[in-house]
C-alpha cells in the first residue's frame, strides 16, 4: 500500500475488496471520463509550500470566478497510467518523470509546484484508493491526470494568491476512435501550436485549447489529428495535438528536437532510450516537412495515445504513405514498452513504481 501523507477525507468503503473490479464497460472504453471513487487536493498560499493534502470523494471543486486559472489560464497537468500485471500488482511508469515536468513548468508559470515527493506519493494514493477501477491487462489503464491551478481570486494580471494540486483519475483504453488502427494525419499551415519564446515547451492548459478548432476541421475531413510546423519557417515538423512524432528511415530514428516549442513527452524520451537499447540510431534534430516524402515510417507517442503507427500525413493537398502493416519499428519498440509497463518484461530500467 502507498504510503499515506494524505487526510482522508471520507472512507475509502468502495474500494474495498482486493479483487474487485468496479463496473466498466471494457468494449466501450475509449478516452472518455469515467468518474471514479477519489481525488486528492492540496492547496497551498504563494508564500507557502504545498503541505498535507485531502483525500476525497470525487466531485466538482468550488473556485473564485476571479481565480487566476479561470481568468489568465494560470495552470498545468499532467498525465500518467496505472496498469495491473497478469500477476496482479500495479505499476506506474516513472512518475518521477510528470513531477520533475511539472515543477519546471511551475516555475515557468510563477506557480509552487509540489515536490517530487509529495507528486508521486498522492499519484500512488489516487490509484490505491482507485485500485477497483484499473481495467484487467490488456483492456486499459486507469489514466492518472494532475492539475495545478492558480486557484486563489485576482483581478490584474499577476499570480494568483492561491493555488491548487489536485488529482482526478479514469479507466481508459484507446484514446483515437480508431483504436490501435494506423493514423492519417493532417498538416493545416493555419495553425502552430507554439512559437520561440512561448510555453509551447511546458504542461500548461493555454497550450491545448487553442488547437481544438485545428483538430475539429480535420477531424471533419476524416483525419486523426494535426500535425503542426514551426511557428517561423512552416517547413519543420513539431508535434501532433495529442502526442510527439518521430520518423524511421533504415536504421535512423528521428524526432523533432525540443528547444521549448515541443512538449517533451515521458514516453517520448522512454522511446528515444528504447530506441537507442534495441540498436537503432536516434537523432532530436530539425526535421524538414520534405523529408516526409523519403521516410519509412512515421509513429506517435504520448502517455494518452501511446505507441501509434502513422498510414499517412496529408500536406498541401499531398497525401504521403507509410508502412502501416506487418514488422513495424514501431510495432518492436511499443511492444518492449508496455511489456514494462504490464510487467511482462523485467524492469531492468528501474522505469516502474509499484502501488
Ligand atoms: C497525455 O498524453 O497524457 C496528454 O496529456 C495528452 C492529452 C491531449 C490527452
Amino acid at each position: 500500500q502507498a504510503a499515506s501523507s494524505l487526510t482522508v477525507a471520507s472512507q475509502p468503503s468502495a474500494c474495498s475488496g482486493d479483487n474487485e473490479y468496479a463496473d466498466v464497460d471494457l468494449d466501450k472504453l475509449g478516452f472518455g471520463l469515467t468518474p471514479v471513487d477519489f481525488m486528492c487536493i492540496m492547496r497551498c498560499s504563494k508564500e507557502e509550500n504545498f503541505k498535507e493534502g485531502r483525500l476525497t470523494r470525487f466531485g466538482n471543486i468550488e473556485i473564485s470566478p476571479s481565480a487566476g486559472v479561470l481568468n489568465y489560464g494560470q495552470g498545468l497537468y499532467e498525465g500518467t497510467k496505472a496498469n495491473r500485471t497478469a500477476s496482479g500488482r500495479i505499476l506506474l511508469f516513472r512518475p518521477e518523470q510528470n513531477a520533475t515536468r511539472m515543477k519546471h513548468g511551475a516555475e515557468r508559470m510563477c506557480m509552487p509546484s509540489p515536490s517530487i515527493e509529495q507528486f508521486v506519493d498522492a499519484v500512488k494514493e489516487i490509484v490505491f484508493a482507485n485500485k477497483r477501477w484499473i481495467p484487467p491487462p490488456g483492456k486499459g489503464s486507469l489514466y492518472v491526470r494532475p492539475l495545478l491551478l492558480g486557484s486563489g481570486p485576482i483581478l490584474g494580471l499577476a499570480p494568483a494568491p492561491e493555488y491548487t494540486f489536485l488529482i482526478y483519475a479514469s479507466p481508459v483504453h484507446n484514446y483515437f476512435k480508431e483504436g490501435t488502427a494506423p493514423l492519417n494525419l493532417y498538416i493545416d499551415e493555419n495553425f502552430v501550436r507554439a512559437s520561440p519564446g512561448g510555453a509551447g515547451g511546458v504542461k500548461t492548459i493555454t497550450n491545448y485549447a487553442p488547437v481544438l478548432k485545428a483538430i475539429a476541421r480535420a477531424k471533419n475531413r476524416g483525419f486523426s489529428d494535426v500535425l503542426y510546423l514551426d511557428a517561423l519557417h512552416r517547413k519543420y515538423l513539431k508535434e501532433v495535438s495529442s502526442c510527439n512524432i518521430f520518423i524511421v528511415k533504415g536504421n535512423l530514428i528521428s524526432t523533432p528536437a525540443a528547444n521549448g516549442t515541443i512538449l517533451e513527452g515521458v514516453t517520448r524520451k522512454s522511446i528515444i532510450e528504447t530506441a537507442r537499447d534495441h540498436g537503432y540510431q536516434v537523432e532530436e534534430r530539425p526535421i524538414l516537412v520534405d523529408e516526409l516524402v523519403d521516410t519509412d515510417e512515421v509513429f506517435c507517442t504520448g502517455t494518452a495515445v501511446g505507441v501509434a503507427p502513422v498510414a499517412s500525413i496529408t500536406h498541401q493537398n499531398r497525401r504521403i504513405e507509410f508502412k502501416s502493416e506487418g514488422r513495424l519499428v514501431s510495432q518492436e519498440l511499443c511492444s518492449t514498452l508496455v511489456g514494462l509497463q504490464t510487467g511482462r518484461i523485467e524492469d531492468t530500467k528501474g522505469w516502474t513504481v509499484e502501488v
